[in-house]
């Protein structure tokens, strides 16, 4: 016991881990991780109309805007300080088809919304997820035949639809199918269609997750998928080698930065991935996480603010570049003040 007596007059314990965390100022001069505007991508939902906002039931906060309301919204999100918006269409039953041909319509809800930020002279980032899920009266994220989503039938798909969302002005295509190849593919595409400076995110490591159920509601694809999964193209959440795998693979095509999907139950997905390899690792924190918190916050169980901030921070911990996040514009006017 006597390395503990020499402790000096105040005895055991002289290591005191509470002496950086007694005061606001030294919580601040140790703190090892933080979150900053930079690190929030907005994923954004746009429906058909004029002056629409309409509320998402599943997820109390958030609406789906009509491109005239999103202009705004992206002018809003771009004077936060927020780099970049992911724009998420809910397209009109009409006009999802088993093939999801709309996808390659210049006219697109999508590529209108696009082509009015571009045009109202923003300069925030526009993402657009290349799948074909918005699309499908299937609900699908690619081509059916036979029951199977195949995956090289649907890779000549994808790059249609990227190639179409680039001629609109998106800066970022992201692949959230999760077939096998479409990085390599859509970056031909792409380049060859003269937007070799057009950026690739890809979503690698997607599972097939309960946690989107939300985000289904909100572009209307629920319906469409009815009992159906995607579990024989998007990740088993029970594997994590095989993350490490998809997103080695994602890189070799040439992907510009990787997603993890969904975000706080797959933190570990998020640190393997930012340790193993030197490249932007983004994670989307989904719908179902969204609701979860914004839920319990809107019943009085959770302080709304502070357990936003902390899961955000959480995403920085465990490595990620940035975050996906429907809390971005409320997280950017906190990180404001
Ligand atoms: C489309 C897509 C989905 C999400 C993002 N892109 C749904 C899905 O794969 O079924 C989910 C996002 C969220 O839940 O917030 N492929």
């Amino acid at each position: 016991m006597t390395g503990i007596q020499a402790g000096g007059a105040g005895g055991f314990p002289w290591v005191r881990m509470r002496r950086n965390r007694r005061t606001d100022w030294s919580r601040r001069m140790v703190r090892e991780h933080s979150l900053s505007v930079d690190n929030l991508i907005w994923p954004v939902f746009v429906v058909e109309g004029t002056g629409q906002r309409v509320p998402v039931a599943s997820m109390p906060g958030v609406e789906r805007f009509s491109v005239d309301v999103f202009v705004e919204q992206a002018a809003e999100a771009e004077r936060l300080g927020i780099p970049a918006i992911a724009i998420f269409p809910a397209t009109p039953q009409e006009l999802r088809t088993p093939d999801g041909e709309e996808a390659f319509n210049p006219q697109n809800l999508i590529c209108r919304a696009m082509r009015a930020v571009k045009a109202a002279g923003l300069k925030i980032g526009l993402i657009a997820d290349v799948a074909l899920d918005p699309y499908t009266s299937h609900g699908q994220d690619g081509l059916v035949r036979d029951g199977y989503v195949v995956n090289d039938e649907t890779l000549q798909a994808l790059c249609r639809q990227a190639v179409n969302q680039a001629q609109s002005g998106c800066d970022i295509i992201a692949p959230s199918d999760m077939m096998d190849g479409r990085v390599k593919v859509i970056r031909e595409a792409l380049d060859a269609a003269g937007f070799s400076q057009v950026q690739i995110m890809a979503y690698s490591a997607k599972y097939a997750s309960a946690f989107y159920g939300p985000f289904r509601d909100a572009v209307g694809s629920a319906g469409c998928l009815g009992t159906g999964d995607k579990k024989t193209y998007q990740m088993d959440p029970a594997n994590t080698d095989e993350a490490v795998r998809e997103v080695a693979l994602d890189i070799s095509e040439g992907a510009d930065m990787v997603m993890v999907k969904p975000g706080l139950p797959y933190l570990d997905i998020v640190r393997r991935v930012s340790e193993q390899f030197a490249v932007p690792v983004f994670a989307y924190q989904v719908s179902g996480e969204y609701a979860m918190l914004a839920s319990a916050a809107a019943a009085g169980w959770l302080n709304r603010e502070a357990a936003m901030m902390e899961s955000l921070l959480c995403f920085r911990r465990a490595g990620a570049s940035g975050i996906l996040t429907y809390f971005a514009p409320e997280a950017a006017r906190l990180l404001q003040r």
